[in-house]
């Protein structure tokens, strides 16, 4: 009776934790959204001038980080040494540095273990951009997310455009663009699609569609 892991993988704002936490919630899984805890990552090397290219203060940095997860409503919760940090990971300063930070390898190496330690017992869907390649290879389920560019942007700038006044349609796409670019490209579990992938290109699917297709490919197992 093994547990259920779920990976799903995509390029920035193609409504995979949309898809995830819908799925998860339908089957009664835990959801953990990786890419929040990159971020969070982010937010405290941001706060702290914690210099990328410093092995010691990376390491250092790294031992002082304590991320926890509250899903109480399959939303993302979660806090950086106990102060809830949710919203204020979401804020352009932490999107435009969090793909550098993400592609550190002593800070990749410690998500995945703790990333792997939360899929280790339990049914889970886990979305970000190396899950089904590095953290759980062995998935049994694996989903790779595209969509045309302009549509994910314009979604992201939509969902973003309240807590983000200034920002503009352009600078969303931009900032997606250069995302992609460095997840795609960086040396350590770059973003690609793992060969046992099922692609799911959603520029044309709404949401109820795409969790009908997940479920489809879950439900066996499940
Ligand atoms: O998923 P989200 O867009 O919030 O992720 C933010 C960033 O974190 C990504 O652009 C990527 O650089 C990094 N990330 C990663 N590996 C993951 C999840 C996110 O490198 N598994």
């Amino acid at each position: 009776n093994k547990n259920i892991v779920v990976a799903i993988d995509g390029y920035s704002s193609c409504g995979k934790s949309t898809l995830a936490k819908a799925l998860a919630k339908k089957l009664h899984f835990i959801y953990v959204d990786s890419g929040a805890m990159y971020r969070a990552v982010a937010l405290y090397f941001l706060r702290n001038n914690i210099d990328v290219h410093n092995h010691e203060q990376i390491v250092e940095a790294l031992k002082n980080i304590h991320l926890n997860f509250h899903s109480r409503d399959y939303q993302t919760h979660i806090t950086l040494n106990d102060e809830e940090v949710s919203d204020e990971i979401r804020l352009m300063p932490v999107s435009d540095k969090v793909s550098e930070i993400a592609a550190i390898h002593e800070v990749r190496k410690e998500m995945v273990k703790q990333q792997q330690r939360m899929g280790h017992s339990k049914n889970i869907v886990m979305d970000g951009r190396d899950i089904g390649t590095t953290v759980f290879p062995n998935a049994t389920v694996k989903i790779f997310m595209t969509a045309d560019p302009k549509v994910r942007a314009e979604r992201r700038y939509k969902e973003i455009v309240g807590k983000n006044p200034e920002i503009t349609l352009e600078d969303v796409f931009e900032n997606l663009a250069h995302r992609d670019y460095q997840d795609t490209t960086r040396e350590e579990s770059p973003l690609v699609r793992a060969d046992d992938a099922i692609i799911l290109d959603n520029t044309e699917l709404t949401p109820a569609e795409q969790l009908e297709f997940a479920l489809d490919k879950v439900r066996p197992f499940a």
